[in-house]
């Protein structure tokens, strides 16, 4: 189904990936390069993830989702996000879009555009671009850092963009769904 047929993304996500697969390119060598450049990145995955959350916590329009009523860090909140996090991680490095992988990706937007529970509210989507360009950033760092073919490092960035924006794309879905009324 392409986009240009008048569903809802969500109704067909492994169509809407393919298609903007095709269209980023994002083929199968890229593919490759994403697969053997993961463990540069896996390998930091605990300090990934702990820096995101304090880059979080130093901006009150960020930190609000991950505080406690008394304003103080919630530990076991952020921890259970850094594990949500290092999961998306991994599984985003085996770039294999099953079925269940991009319906989990919807649900993990859907956890963001619409969230019920918890402090903060929703969370507004310019950070969820924003912090996919801290991601983009940190990446492309590591790979410079620690890859030492440094054409690898430049195919390893480009590919890993790619994937992310594309990932970006799924994690936006719900801010295009109607809101419920309260
Ligand atoms: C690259 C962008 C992001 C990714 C890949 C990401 C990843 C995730 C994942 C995998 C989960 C678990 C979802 C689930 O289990 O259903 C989650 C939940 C959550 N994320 Fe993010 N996140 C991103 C950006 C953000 C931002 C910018 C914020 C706010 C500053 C945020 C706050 C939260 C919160 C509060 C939850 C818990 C949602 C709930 O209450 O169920 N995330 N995120």
């Amino acid at each position: 189904m392409s986009s240009e047929t008048r569903y809802h993304p969500g109704a067909d996500m492994q169509g809407f990936i393919r298609e903007l697969m095709e269209f980023s390119g994002l083929d199968e060598t890229d593919v490759a390069t994403i697969r053997r450049t993961a463990p540069v990145i896996l390998r930091h995955e605990r300090d990934i993830t702990s820096a995101l959350y304090e880059h979080f916590l130093k901006f009150p329009t960020t930190a609000r989702f991950f505080l406690r009523d008394d304003g103080t860090p919630d530990q076991q909140r952020l921890d259970r996000r850094k594990h949500s996090l290092g999961r998306w991680l991994r599984e985003t490095a085996e770039v294999s879009m099953t079925h269940d992988f991009v319906y989990y990706l919807l649900g993990v937007a859907l956890s963001h555009s619409h969230r019920a529970t918890g402090p903060g509210g929703t969370v507004p989507p310019q950070f969820m671009v924003a912090t996919m360009s801290l991601a983009q950033t940190t990446f492309a760092r590591l790979f410079q850092a620690e890859l030492s073919d440094l054409q690898e490092a430049f195919d390893a960035s480009l590919a890993w963009n790619k994937l992310l924006l594309i990932h970006l794309n799924a994690l936006l879905l719900g801010y295009f769904l109607p809101q419920r009324q309260a």
